[in-house]
């Protein structure tokens, strides 16, 4: 089991941030990733449509015999998670409970501020997460869903960014959050620009990060770490011709993608 690879799943690009955190944190763990390009995004999608993707996103890892399956899309995350982790006879990760605890440990005021895609949001699942740790937090959620496409633009400290930055999270700062949980794969990606337009005292908690600490907590506990000096480079999966994935995903990842196969999910 410890010598099998981690599937990674994403609606695209986005999870390359939880994928990045992974590698960093456990270098020797073999990855498949798989990105649902053809059908990207999943954010303004309804749950039970997000919820069928996740399962056909699982199938094909599982297929691949992996020992964990990490759900890097926030969006598929707090509404599939539950039915996948009923399905399947193997650890799922999810980002919401791990961004969720980490705001919750280092809030000091209790005023949370979660930004995420409309699905997310929509789903309250960062809000009921967060409750249920800390029940008397006042969590403000709000959906971002122009983030999105700036990032893939690759506009991460463009002024209509900026502009769009202040626009969104006027409300938060008005409200006196101490925290604000980067709800979607794509947002770590601006932190530079959220922490300027919300100010230094904001702390802002990174899903994908905290993902990577709750994926090496299960493998330890499970005693499923790989014990190897090195992995294997990570093979990658998409449902839709790769140049795009490969294009945008190398600013994702700082480095050029290797290669990239199309597959068919069912
Ligand atoms: N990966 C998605 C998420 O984290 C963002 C992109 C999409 O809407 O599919 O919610």
């Amino acid at each position: 089991m410890p010598e099998r690879a981690i599937g990674v799943f994403d609606s695209g690009v986005g999870g390359l941030t939880v994928l990045k955190e992974i590698q960093r944190l456990l270098p020797s763990e073999d990855l498949l990733y798989l990105g649902d390009t053809a059908r990207v995004p999943y954010g303004t999608k309804s749950p039970a449509t997000v919820r069928r993707y996740a399962q056909e996103a699982a199938a094909f890892l599982t297929r691949r015999k992996v020992k964990m399956l990490v759900v890097a899309c926030n969006t598929a995350s707090s509404v599939a998670l539950l039915e996948l982790e009923n399905h399947y006879n193997l650890p799922v990760i999810g980002v919401i409970e791990p961004g969720a605890k980490r705001a919750v440990s280092v809030t000091r005021t209790g005023r949370i501020g979660v930004i995420g895609t409309e699905g997310t949001v929509k789903s309250g699942a960062y809000t009921l997460a967060i409750k249920k740790l800390a029940p008397d937090a006042d969590v403000v959620a709000l959906p971002c869903p122009l983030f999105v496409p700036l990032v893939e633009e690759g506009w991460l400290e463009h002024p209509v960014t900026r502009l769009t930055a202040e626009e969104y999270l006027g409300p938060l700062r008005h409200h006196g959050i101490d925290t604000l949980v980067l709800g979607c794969t794509h947002y770590p990606l601006l932190k530079n620009v959220l922490q300027q337009v919300l100010g230094p005292e904001v702390i802002l908690i990174d899903s994908a990060e905290e993902t990577a600490f709750a994926v090496a907590e299960r493998l330890q506990r499970q005693r499923c770490v790989r014990d190897a000096a090195a992995a294997q480079p990570p093979q990658f999966f998409v449902t839709d011709v790769p140049e795009r994935f490969q294009r945008v995903g190398g600013e994702f990842l700082g480095r050029p993608l290797p290669k990239v196969e199309q597959v068919c999910l069912d």
